[in-house]
């Protein structure tokens, strides 16, 4: 499969990509992506990145910031980012890119463990996830041509611990190569509107 990867270059993308990229022709897209660059918070450049890819058989989203800070610190200015980026730039990778995914290929996106789990200064980033969950569910059941979508929500990984530790206490890390096997269950099986917990 021809498969565009945003967010190639981080710790949940790498881990996805090294899986992918055993079977599969993997295009690997990030503001400062290897092969093609594109800003999820900007409509111009997710349409620029579809026009030079052209055709693919499946997008992937590893990708999505949000603010972390105490809810009596969050301003609308502040949850704008989970908005923008994890919230819209995701779901703007599924509108505009319909035209450009094949007969029967997919979208996997991404969103996590917090909004199912809160943790203390989680809410803006849990609200996008929300969004973006309900989103999936709810458009999988009209995506033309056979396209499939799902989305992957990680525990916290093993390998952002050491950033992370301190807002997940009891939480269980869980290994980025597992997380990647979620995005294979997406991309390669037949299942259309799950959110694939790897907790
Ligand atoms: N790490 C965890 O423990 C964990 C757990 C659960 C869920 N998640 C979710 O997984 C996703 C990825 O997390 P991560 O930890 O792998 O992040 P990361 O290491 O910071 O990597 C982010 C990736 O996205 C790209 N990117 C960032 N902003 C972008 C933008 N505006 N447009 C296009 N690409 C952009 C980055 O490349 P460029 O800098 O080149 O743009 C990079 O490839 C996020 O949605 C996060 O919430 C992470």
């Amino acid at each position: 499969m021809r498969i565009l990867m945003i967010g190639a270059s981080g710790t949940l993308g790498r881990a996805v990509t090294k899986e992918l990229e055993k079977k599969h022709e993997m295009i690997r897209a990030g503001r400062h992506g290897a092969d093609v660059t594109v800003d999820i918070q900007s409509v111009d450049s997710i349409t620029n990145m579809y026009r030079q890819v052209g055709k693919v058989d499946a997008v992937i989203s590893a990708t999505g910031s949000a603010h972390f800070g105490p809810i009596t610190d969050l301003t609308p200015e502040l949850n704008e980012l989970a908005i923008e980026s994890k919230l819209k730039g995701q779901i703007n990778l599924v509108l505009l890119g319909l035209d450009y995914v094949k007969d029967g290929g997919s979208f996997t996106l991404t969103t996590g463990i917090l909004m199912d789990d809160p943790i203390a200064q989680g809410a803006s980033a849990a609200m996008a996830n929300g969004g973006v969950k309900a989103f999936v569910k709810s458009a999988a059941i009209e995506m033309p041509r056979g396209i499939r979508i799902n989305s992957v929500s990680p525990s916290v990984l093993q390998e952002s611990w050491d950033q992370y530790a301190s807002f997940f206490p009891g939480f269980e890390a869980v290994p980025a190569a597992r997380a990647a096997l979620a995005f294979i269950k997406s991309v390669e099986g037949a299942q259309t509107g799950q959110n694939y917990e790897v907790y």
